[in-house]
């Protein structure tokens, strides 16, 4: 059951609206086959699909907002029926989830991990079972799954790196010192996103990127981190974290030494009540898109289970938020 108000009903209608509207497909191998004329019509009336979905957490709005979006399209589908657990932050809970969905015989099963190297073996053990598997968002280190879904984190990486370029100087004569956080350091986005940055500001002979810790996607982790950044280093240009939430913490460190005004805050995820409304106070400098995959995950799962192919990887895209058009972003997602 769906227990949202109203306000939240619609926005999360817009996001699904506007995110499955720009849904594009890369590595399309396959295309759907033919549904056989009214055959599948028959054979499916009355069928109703057991849907797992194991979430690594629930704390981060990123992830509330993702379970938000998939469980009100899933209380749309009257063959669906979605059981979710939340793995509590924990790789081994997101493990015991995973079994236990195994040992019910789901129909599918989605799962967002926590990490790469923990989860990888449950779902290969999945996949083995004979259960379709769709991996959202961060990705696992096998390939034995039916589809992955998520953002571009390398391209959100570059886009973010060209964003400090720009700032810091422009391409060729940008100047300065960045302070990167990372997001969790066995997670492909947190590694993507490094390395599509550094890809970009590594041009720069003016620009000198500081900073190596682990902040594990949590904004008091950003907090603590930068606090003790900003007692060695007396000049910081830019701080580059890996989601909002970090960047938001880096950005409270600062204020509390007053430095932020010295200093910009960029961030990833972009949600209305998180990384937009940071960008709207001016708190931070600029975010990108970041779409939660949970509907075009569902869609995919029931794609497969009425026989349909799907592409084995369905990218999300992205897009810059900044002062300039966070309104603008805003009221689109509202239409
Ligand atoms: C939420 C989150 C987001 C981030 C994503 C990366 O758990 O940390 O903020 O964009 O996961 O996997």
């Amino acid at each position: 059951m769906v227990t949202t108000s109203v306000p939240v009903q619609r926005m999360v209608r817009a996001m699904v609206v506007l995110f499955a509207g720009l849904v594009f497909v890369t590595a399309c191998t396959e295309k759907p086959s033919p549904q056989p004329p009214g055959g599948e019509k028959t054979e499916a009336a009355g069928k109703q699909y057991v849907i797992g979905f194991s979430q690594c957490t629930t704390t981060e709005p990123w992830r509330a907002l993702f379970n938000r979006l998939l469980e009100a399209e899933a209380a749309r589908m009257p063959d669906v029926k979605l059981v979710v657990l939340d793995a509590q932050d924990r790789t081994e809970k997101q493990v015991a989830d995973m079994e236990s969905f195994i040992t019910r015989k789901m129909d599918a099963i989605l799962i967002s991990p926590k990490e790469a190297p923990g989860l990888t073996e449950v779902v290969e053990r999945a996949t083995r079972a004979g259960i379709p598997v769709i991996v959202l968002d961060r990705d696992v280190n096998t390939r034995n799954y039916a589809c992955w879904i998520g953002g571009d984190n390398l391209e959100i990486g570059r886009e973010a790196g060209r964003y400090a370029v720009e700032v810091l100087g422009g391409s060729g004569k940008a100047q300065g010192i960045i302070y990167e956080i990372w997001g969790g350091m066995a997670s492909p986005p947190a590694q993507d996103r490094h390395n599509g940055f550094h890809e970009i500001v590594g041009r720069e002979k003016g620009i000198k990127v500081e900073g190596n810790q682990d902040g594990d996607w949590k904004q008091e982790k950003g907090y603590n981190i930068m606090e003790t950044a900003l007692k060695t280093m007396p000049k910081i240009d830019l701080v580059y974290a890996h989601n909002d939430p970090m960047a938001f913490g880096a950005y409270l460190a600062a204020k509390d030494a007053k430095r932020e005004k010295d200093i910009k805050f960029v961030g990833i995820d972009a949600i209305p009540e998180e990384g937009c409304m940071w960008v709207k106070n001016g708190q931070l400098a600029a975010t990108f898109v970041y779409p939660p995959p949970g509907v075009e995950g569902l869609h995919a799962a029931l794609k497969i289970l009425k026989g349909e192919k799907v592409p084995p990887r369905i990218t999300l895209p992205t897009r810059r938020i900044t002062a300039a058009n966070v309104d603008e972003y805003l009221a689109s997602l509202k239409k």
